[in-house]
């Protein structure tokens, strides 16, 4: 019989969790002593049982959709439309009507950084975080289009890194931001479970808890009431981008113009392409099923279509996710709207997550994989917009991401393409600059974002007439 408060709540919830075969916490439950048992009965009622029952149950990957699939229609810089809609996005930023939105909460594992990705040295020559990088954009694009207000940077973090990441903006006095402008909102996470679909303990009285994917972003705007306050302060479109890319141009006024003024977008949702680099990159492809745009993210490309090549004997699927997209406030608003909430579907990844044997009480450090996380992508609303656009961009130009801790897509690949942009604007200028054989840069360049967003930037700037070999340069 219940006696306590503690024993109340536990009988209230013990049915829920049985038919969602949650059944191994009661016993457990039942052996802790009181405030141990109140703070994981906290945890247990925010869950969402009945589906965590379904996605533990259904066995298989809800993302994992059917359908033949064609690759997408693009548009790109030499696009017939291409200067009105760079006019069209360059008013929308003078109007205030653009905020950026940093996805930051991921927990970065495989670069093996400690401490939120955002404050890796990103830069090849003054070593500049990832977020100051932003931050200067942030700081260019408002210096050049003068909006009324300064433009607004929402950062989505995770409950395990956002008191150190508010603490880094603070520590570096928002990289000149003025007060008020960053916002930080903490995703929600979702259960680990064992192949069994039972949720495991990192503790006695927790559960183990990951960030539940940047399909979460929508639902950590909404409700932190981000989107309301965008609202309230006329902004329309949201400039998305991922943490990890220091070439990242956000706030483009080609992308917004193509995004919200196109008839080939319907303004809700769309998103930037590089060329795959080979048919195993690690990127997500854009892709059309049945008249929709999506995402198939590389580890759902069968391989024969991942190596399929087209009549001009480029890969058929080449269009590589960048995961940088514009969206619309309205648009997210619609998905995350209170009670008829569009779920993005979960996607599972198996992992090896330590946890508490129930059995024993002792911490497992698991050498095989044990555990099924599961995660949404934010590039599953594309197909749920009326129609996404897809835009080509330059992987020199715009991409070169830090995601491991050695080889491709290293902070040492990233740094030798940010010089190699840094050459090729320049040399666009008449500056001679050194090169190795292999074409790489052979000097370290940094261009500041202050001083230049684009090549066209350093039109009026003073420079060197050359670069030697082996020599350091920030311009
Ligand atoms: C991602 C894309 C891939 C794309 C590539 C481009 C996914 C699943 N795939 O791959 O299609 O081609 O980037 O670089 O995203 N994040 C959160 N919260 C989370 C999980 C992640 O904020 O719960 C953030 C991370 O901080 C990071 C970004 O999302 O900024 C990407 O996450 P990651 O898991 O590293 O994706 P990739 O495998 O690199």
């Amino acid at each position: 019989m219940p006696t306590t408060p503690t024993d109340h709540r536990l009988a209230a919830l013990a049915p829920a969790l049985e038919s969602a075969g949650q059944a191994h916490l009661i016993p457990w439950c039942e052996g802790l002593e009181a405030s141990a048992r109140d703070r994981l009965l906290d945890q247990l009622a925010e869950l969402d049982l009945p589906l965590l029952a379904r996605l533990s149950g259904g066995g298989g990957d809800e993302s994992a959709a059917s359908g033949d699939l064609e690759p997408p229609e693009t548009v790109d810089a030499t696009d017939a439309a291409a200067l009105e809609r760079r006019a069209a996005g360059e008013a929308m930023l003078a109007a205030g009507k653009v905020a950026a939105f940093t996805v930051a909460g991921g927990q970065g594992t495989r670069l093996g950084w400690n401490g939120p990705k955002g404050t890796f040295p990103s830069t090849i020559v003054t070593g500049k975080p990832l977020f100051r990088v932003f931050a200067e954009q942030i700081l260019a694009t408002q210096d050049r289009f003068a909006p009324s207000e300064p433009i607004p940077w929402y950062v989505m973090t995770s409950p395990a890194n956002d008191a150190d990441t508010q603490a880094f903006f603070r520590d570096n006095n928002r990289f000149g931001l003025a007060p008020g402008q960053v916002f930080f909102l903490v995703q929600g996470t979702m259960p680990s479970v064992d192949f069994e679909g039972r949720v495991l303990l990192e503790s006695p009285d927790s559960l183990c808890l990951n960030p539940d994917g940047h399909g979460g972003s929508l639902r950590a705007l909404r409700r932190s009431g981000a989107l309301e306050e965008m609202t309230a302060r006329g902004i329309e479109q949201i400039s998305y981008f991922q943490v990890d890319n220091p070439l990242v141009r956000i706030l483009d006024p080609l992308f917004l113009g193509f995004h919200a003024a196109d008839p080939r977008s319907s303004g809700e949702m769309s998103g930037k392409m590089v060329a795959k680099r080979d048919a195993g990159e690690k990127v997500g492809v854009f892709c059309r099923r049945g008249g929709r745009t999506t995402v198939v993210e590389y580890s759902d490309l069968p391989k024969e279509l991942a190596e399929a090549s087209d009549a001009q004997g480029r890969l058929r699927f080449r269009a590589g996710n960048i995961a940088v997209h514009a969206i619309s406030v309205d648009f997210a608003m619609r998905l995350t709207e209170e009670g008829a909430e569009i779920g993005l579907p979960f996607h599972r990844a198996i992992k090896k997550v330590p946890h508490l044997d129930l059995a024993t009480g002792a911490i497992v450090a698991p050498a095989e994989p044990n555990a099924i996380k599961f995660e949404t992508f934010v590039f599953d609303a594309m197909p749920l917009a009326k129609r996404a656009l897809v835009m080509e961009t330059s992987r020199l130009e715009e991409f070169a991401p830090i995601k491991n801790a050695t080889g491709e897509d290293s902070a040492e690949s990233s740094r030798q393409a940010q010089s190699d942009r840094a050459a090729s604007w320049l040399e666009a200028r008449g500056v001679k600059v050194a090169r190795h054989a292999d074409g790489h840069a052979a000097a370290r360049i940094e261009i500041e974002p202050r001083t230049a967003l684009c090549a066209a930037d350093l039109a009026t700037r003073p420079l060197p007439d050359r670069i030697d070999p082996g020599s350091e340069v920030v311009i």
